[in-house]
């Protein structure tokens, strides 16, 4: 890798000609090290000099130290040699030119650009592809000294990858299929539930009413989990809210991934102002249009401020973060039904299978490696009983990509320690309707995940006695359970299993419309 950067020092003040010496001195035994701790690479300080309030320093250097971490580090011997002695400060420093060089495993199938680059340039050397990529000068400090130009050379290899074998290398290995099981229709769920009057969608995209019927069936299901996981496993129910900072999802890394592939999220907006005066003129537009101003609307709005729950378990993080876990609270094992989560999901419009607003349920572990791994388990082995047994369906468990590396921008950047056990387990349930065992696709109703340590280290949270932290977590919902159950057994109760039907009482009748 080849660097060139020529910075800028801001000094609190001129510096008297006999500092030169020492500023001199200083570079000499900076290089001299570099160079020392190192047995390749070339480090060089090439030009400096002062002029009134500034300090220009010139420096390039070929498979060694990057010269923004020299800055980072000169910064500090600078202010100690020259502080007290000349009581001149350096205020901070800005790029004048920061060129990098590197040697690209692939070339770009198509030019692009980045943030915070001010040029990007593809070129080929002796059948080897180089990027030179030119850093933005205003680039902040603060960026620079959190691993920003890093992160830019190492988005230029993700994103050539990216262009090449696309969004995610998807992965489904099949490890374990219930056999074949009887189904009593082929006929599309969503509409049975239709005709039925069971669901009803809305005027808004993919959103539905649950009539009494169908929450009944919702009502059992809950339940059915609490009696075969919750309560067996010594789960505790919990709300987790539903309105998601940027914070968290920056913490889980959500963010990176917005709208690339796998986090689709609504967005929440505020009002600039809650003050009637600043609403009124669009309350009398309203009033007097019967209609809504939106563009107006849109101005007197702020920017996201984040979006609504979309994975359900990351605004859990904010009650643990930064926190010590008490080793006797471990693991902790909790669930949460206690409201919608949301999905833009793009495209046409879906059936009750795929919802923008989704009534999940999230099974959430922390603990040990040990603990997290035969929860993890354990949680599976149940939910298997309440697919096969209980609804009797015809279901399927897949070895699939993990769920947050879906979400997030990232390919894959689990260790190899933990690659054997981390990983997401899909149940995918058998859709009739959609064809044949082997030609259809079939509907992913339940995920469950052994996550390792990336949410702790995440959300920075730590538990006593330095015990390694883990976490795993599943999500299912109400409207794909049964989605999949009316496309294997029908709406008719006579075909449905005994340990299902236990559980219902007395489904409610469906309201007729004449
Ligand atoms: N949080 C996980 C997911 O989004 C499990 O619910 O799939
Ligand atoms: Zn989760």
């Amino acid at each position: 890798m080849k660097h060139y950067l020529e910075v800028q020092f801001t000094l609190s003040g001129p510096l008297p000609p006999e500092s030169k010496g020492e500023i001199e001195e200083l570079f000499k035994q900076f290089t001299e090290k570099t160079q020392e701790s190192r047995d390749k690479g070339e480090f060089k300080i090439t030009e400096w000099k002062t002029k009134g309030t500034k300090l220009d320093i010139t420096i390039s250097s070929v498979d060694s130290l990057s010269p923004h971490v020299a800055v980072l580090r000169l910064r500090k011997k600078l202010s100690a040699a020259i502080g007290k002695k000349y009581r001149v400060g350096l205020r901070g420093f800005a790029f004048i030119k920061y060129i990098i060089e590197t040697e690209l495993e692939e070339k770009p199938v198509k030019e692009f650009t980045l943030p915070l680059v001010k040029n990007l340039e593809f070129f080929e050397e002796k059948g080897k592809s180089y990027v030179k990529i030119e850093i933005d000068p205003e680039i902040e400090e603060d960026f620079v000294e959190k691993g920003a130009i890093e992160r830019i050379v190492r988005r230029v290899g993700e994103k050539i990858s990216k262009q090449h074998y696309g969004a995610k290398r998807e992965h489904h290995q099949i490890s374990w299929y219930s056999g074949e099981k009887k189904h009593h229709t082929e006929e599309n769920p969503t509409q049975m539930m239709q005709k039925a009057n069971w669901i009803q969608r809305t005027n808004y995209r993919n959103q539905w009413i649950l009539s009494p019927t169908i929450t009944a069936l919702a009502e059992a299901l809950k339940h059915i989990m609490i009696d075969y996981v919750y309560e067996p496993l010594g789960f505790n129910q919990m709300m987790i809210p539903k309105l998601v900072d940027w914070s968290i999802w920056l913490r889980s890394e959500h963010a990176e991934g917005i709208y690339q592939g796998g986090f689709e999220p609504y967005f929440v907006v505020q009002p600039k102002s809650a003050d009637p005066e600043y609403f009124e003129e669009i309350a009398d537009y309203i009033t007097i249009t019967k209609t809504i101003p939106l563009e107006k609307l849109a101005e007197k709005v702020s920017a996201p401020i984040g979006g609504l729950s979309y994975a359900q378990c990351p605004p859990f993080w904010a009650w643990i973060q930064g926190k010590t876990l008490a080793k006797e609270s471990l693991p902790i094992k909790v669930y949460d039904w206690s409201g919608p989560t949301y999905r833009y999901e793009s495209g046409s419009a879906y059936g009750f299978e795929r919802v923008d607003e989704l009534h999940r349920i999230e099974t959430l572990f922390i603990g040990s490696p040990e603990q997290v791994k035969q929860i993890g388990m354990a949680v599976k082995d149940k939910l298997r009983v309440i697919f096969e047994e209980v609804l009797d369906l015809e279901v399927r468990e897949a070895k699939v990509t993990p769920w947050w590396l879906q979400q997030s921008a990232h390919e894959d950047e689990m260790d190899s320690a933990e690659d054997l056990v981390v990983g997401t387990i899909d149940y995918e349930a058998y859709m009739p309707y959609r064809g044949s065992r082997e030609e259809s696709e079939w509907l992913e109703i339940q995920n469950i995940s052994i996550i390792g340590q990336k949410y702790p280290k995440g959300f920075s949270v730590k538990a006593e006695g330095n015990i390694e932290l883990w976490s795993g977590c599943g999500g299912g919902s109400f409207e794909r359970f049964l989605t999949a159950f009316i496309s294997q057994k029908g709406l008719d109760k006579d075909n449905w299993p005994n340990k299902f039907l236990k559980y219902i009482d007395k489904l409610p009748e469906p309201v007729k419309f004449h």
